[in-house]
């Protein structure tokens, strides 16, 4: 192969800027050209591409957001926007890509890869959400980013004797939720994946109150929804003043932890061995802290599991 495309896609994830970086270096090191898309699938339609040489993605590794723009493309889910795709690549020349984002831009990487144009997927998403890897870039440093601001939330929470509800992101996902749960020592986290009524959660704050304690910290995955209303029905119940606070878009910015920049190398990198031995239509993850591929339909197809026992746990040490 002698030249390929990186584009990002979908939702930003503190990382891509790092795949970024991994992409092109690892691709002029194996002797390729590279090119940076602008804004997903777009670019591709669109045209908007720019050389990327070595110095191009200098001083990147550390930042947020993505310096290829990214965005949420539908005429690519129609085979026009695919053909036009298409003949972008053919006209610059471009015979690979690495795409980062999350299942939606896969499917995409998948019918490009079906009209000769060879696609491999890099999972980047802050929700975790995505069933071939244990681990997508950008969650390490959501996480870690919404841990610090429910840090601050009980400080303020503690000093009023209120109870804070937070909601965190994902999407339809609890993981983020299950981890700066725990991590907070939240009273109860409410997410899709565990069975809960507003009863157990009041419950909780009940025998809470009865031990002594005057502040409570509840995590509210995104998929629920109605943070405002739980609060209100904690109030209500138990007589604890309560506030709701959506973290929100927030959670998708900052610079990237040392574990999201380590893996995003060794994606990014793994990502551009695959395309330089002519293989496509694959994405890479981790599993055991390896590196995997699959296939992106078989991909697209696995299921994800929820770490119960975690849960269990922190529904066990949170009084
Ligand atoms: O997939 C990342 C994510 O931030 C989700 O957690 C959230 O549901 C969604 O994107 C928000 O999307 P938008 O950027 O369109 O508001």
């Amino acid at each position: 192969m002698k030249k390929i495309g990186v584009l990002t896609s979908g939702g930003d994830a503190p990382g891509m800027n790092a795949v970024i970086r991994a992409v092109t270096r690892a691709g002029i090191s194996k002797g390729m050209d590279v090119v940076g898309i602008r804004r997903g699938y777009n670019g591709l339609i669109n045209g908007d591409i720019v050389e990327l040489n070595v110095r191009s993605v200098s001083d990147i590794i550390q930042r947020g957001g993505t310096m290829l723009y990214t965005a949420r493309c539908a005429e690519f889910r129609y085979e026009e926007g695919l053909q036009k795709a298409k003949q972008t690549c053919i006209e610059n020349g471009i015979e690979g890509i690495v795409v980062i984002g999350g299942d939606g831009s896969f499917r995409g990487a998948a019918d490009l890869s079906a009209r000769g144009i060879l696609c491999v997927g890099v999972p980047g998403t802050i929700d975790n959400d995505i069933s071939m890897t244990e681990y997508t870039i950008g969650y390490d440093t959501a996480m870690n980013t919404a841990m610090e601001m429910v840090d601050k939330l009980r400080d303020t929470a503690q000093s009023h004797d209120r109870c804070s509800v937070v909601e965190v992101m994902g999407r339809n996902a609890g993981y983020i939720a299950l981890n700066t749960g725990i991590a907070c020592g939240a009273t109860y986290i409410i997410t899709k994946e565990e069975p809960y009524t507003m009863n157990d959660v009041i419950n909780k704050i009940i025998a809470g109150q009865k031990t002594g304690k005057h502040h409570f910290i509840i995590v509210v995955a995104e998929g629920i929804g109605n943070s405002e209303q739980i609060a209100k029905e904690i109030e209500q119940a138990t007589g604890v003043e309560s506030r709701a606070t959506i973290l929100g878009h927030v959670q998708r910015g900052g610079s990237p932890t040392v574990r999201d920049r380590v893996e995003a190398s060794q994606l990014g990198y793994y990502a551009v061995e695959l395309l330089s031995n002519g293989i496509g239509n694959r994405v890479v993850g981790l599993q055991n802290n390896k590196v995997v591929d699959y296939d992106i339909q078989e991909a697209l197809k696995m299921t994800k599991s929820f770490d119960h026992k975690l849960y269990e746990i922190a529904n066990e040490i949170s009084f």
